[in-house]
């Protein structure tokens, strides 16, 4: 059976004389999008953190389990800068300019996708957390984020 040890097909990386570049292996369309990748269309800019707010929900239901996920890395990631309670007071501070706390009124008015966004880009002084935590768990903790907003007394 030579025909199945001969392929017809061309080889990928071989010269075509089909196609208008010569290359038998084509790069993607633009806009292209890989297998099991979300696109994250915003920047790190205080207008994107507003659009974030605006147009990403929380695609994890609260529960107790979620919650208990997000204190266990809000405490591994967060803590140190922002404090136990979110109050701007964790272990680094002042060696590192002061984080707002979570209550104060410019920060109450954050809504979940704008807390997502500052942990997926940073901001200022706060670095991206997108490389170390996965996005559904970036979800949790802004769950627990929120959490500590309405839970703790306000100051
Ligand atoms: C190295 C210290 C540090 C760590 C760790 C840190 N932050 Fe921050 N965070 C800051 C500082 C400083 C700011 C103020 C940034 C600014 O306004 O320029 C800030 C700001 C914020 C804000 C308010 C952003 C805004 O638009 O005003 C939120 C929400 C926040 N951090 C959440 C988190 C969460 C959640 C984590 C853990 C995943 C975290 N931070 C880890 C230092 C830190």
């Amino acid at each position: 059976m030579p025909d199945m040890v001969h392929s017809h097909a061309y080889e990928s990386y071989s010269v075509n004389p089909v196609t208008s570049d010569g290359k038998t292996m084509q790069a993607p369309v633009t806009g292209t999008v890989p297998r099991g990748f979300l696109p994250f269309p915003f920047q790190a800019t205080p207008e994107d953190a507003l659009r974030a707010g605006e147009e990403l929900f929380n695609p994890v239901p609260p529960s107790e389990e979620v919650l208990a996920r997000g204190q266990h890395l809000y405490e591994a990631f967060c803590l140190v800068c922002h404090g136990e309670t979110g109050a701007g007071d964790g272990p680094l501070v002042p060696k590192i300019p002061t984080p707002p706390s979570y209550r104060s009124a410019a920060l109450l008015k954050m809504k979940a996708g704008q807390i997502y966004h500052v942990i997926t880009l940073g901001k200022g002084n706060m670095s991206s957390y997108a490389s170390q935590v996965s996005r559904r768990d970036r979800w949790k903790i802004v769950h627990y984020v929120q959490h500590l907003q309405q839970t703790e007394e306000s100051q």
